[in-house]
């Protein structure tokens, strides 16, 4: 007869094993504490479609924190710096891409006349100006844009929208010196990694991409007891931060600057493309939450 004791060893050993198995199936589902433990596509798709809600929304529909009404002044306080001296060097036949432009305010302001207060900033200073793009997913051209779009003819500003940038092909949009996103974007999609190897394809070689991403493990360091927007990690399933991620792709020369002090932690990113064979390290959406701008995680395929 097996004793008391052996019969307990033998239920502790079993009990031990299962809790083996139960870690290594919810480490394989990639799940983690904190984040609601359901299947993970339909809830995507739920939130994806609240997300589209979100920019469909108009006047006071519209939530208080989504802005889509920054001039050029508030981009330049926003990208990183060397953005106004690069959009100040474009000569008549380059072209600048603003990504996610909201009302195309700031390419307004961009080609506002010489002795407006808009003129007066520095990005808008050279008199040459390059023709620009404005891409929104929702249409929020605004008579103002439609009128100054008229009398400056000849395409020199245009504002496409009915669908995001992956919709776009490099035939129909062509290639940039500039292309910007102030929470647009790089803010907001669900294909962080698709979504930057979609604008280094338009971009011409040494041109350069100005962004920002709010709620982000900082290059710099993080302060304690941060509430995190977009939340990176590598195929271990330990933190990645977006500028480490970003430096991992071919031909770019990545600068981040790190905005430790802003409301959220922020880093202001530029790359620039340095040759034609870019390649950018695939990152799989694990988690995603509709909000202006969205909660998002993702990982580092390996
Ligand atoms: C909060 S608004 C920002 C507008 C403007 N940049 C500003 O700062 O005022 C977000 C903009 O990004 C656009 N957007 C979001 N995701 C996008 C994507 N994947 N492709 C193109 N536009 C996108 C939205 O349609 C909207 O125009």
């Amino acid at each position: 007869m097996r004793s008391v004791k052996s019969s307990m060893k033998g239920w502790i050993t079993a009990a031990a094993r299962l809790t083996l198995a139960i870690v290594i199936v919810v480490q394989g589902l990639g799940l983690r504490a904190g984040w609601p433990q359901e299947p993970a596509e339909p809830r995507l798709d739920e939130e994806i479609t609240k997300q589209e809600e979100i920019f469909r929304r108009r006047g006071a529909g519209v939530p208080r924190g989504y802005i889509t009404d920054r001039g050029l002044a508030d981009y330049a306080e926003l990208l990183p710096t060397g953005f106004c001296d690069a959009l100040g060097r474009l000569g008549s036949s380059d072209r600048w891409l603003d990504i996610g432009a909201g009302d195309g305010q700031a390419i307004l302001d961009y080609y506002a006349p010489p002795d407006s207060a808009a003129s007066a900033e520095s990005c808008a200073r050279s008199s040459a100006k390059a023709s620009a793009v404005a891409i929104s997913i929702e249409d929020r051209q605004t008579d103002k844009w439609r009128q100054r779009a008229g009398s400056l003819g000849d395409n020199r500003i245009r504002y496409l929208s009915g669908k995001s940038l992956r919709h776009y092909s490099i035939e129909e949009l062509g290639k940039f010196q500039i292309i910007t996103d102030v929470f647009g974007g790089f803010t907001y999609t669900a294909d962080l990694s698709r979504f930057v190897d979609k604008v280094l394809n338009l971009l011409e070689l040494g041109g350069s991409f100005y962004t920002l991403v709010p709620g982000v493990h900082l290059e710099g360091g993080d302060k304690l007891g941060t509430w995190y927007l977009t939340e990176l990690e590598n195929a271990a399933g330990r933190p990645e931060k977006v500028c480490s991620w970003l430096k991992k792709t071919t031909c770019v020369q990545v600068t981040c600057e790190s905005k430790s002090d802003w409301k959220r932690p922020t880093e202001l990113i530029n790359i620039r493309k340095t040759c034609n064979d870019t390649s950018v390290p695939r990152m799989k959406l694990l988690e995603f939450k509709a909000g202006y701008p969205p909660d998002r995680r993702f990982q580092l395929e390996p």
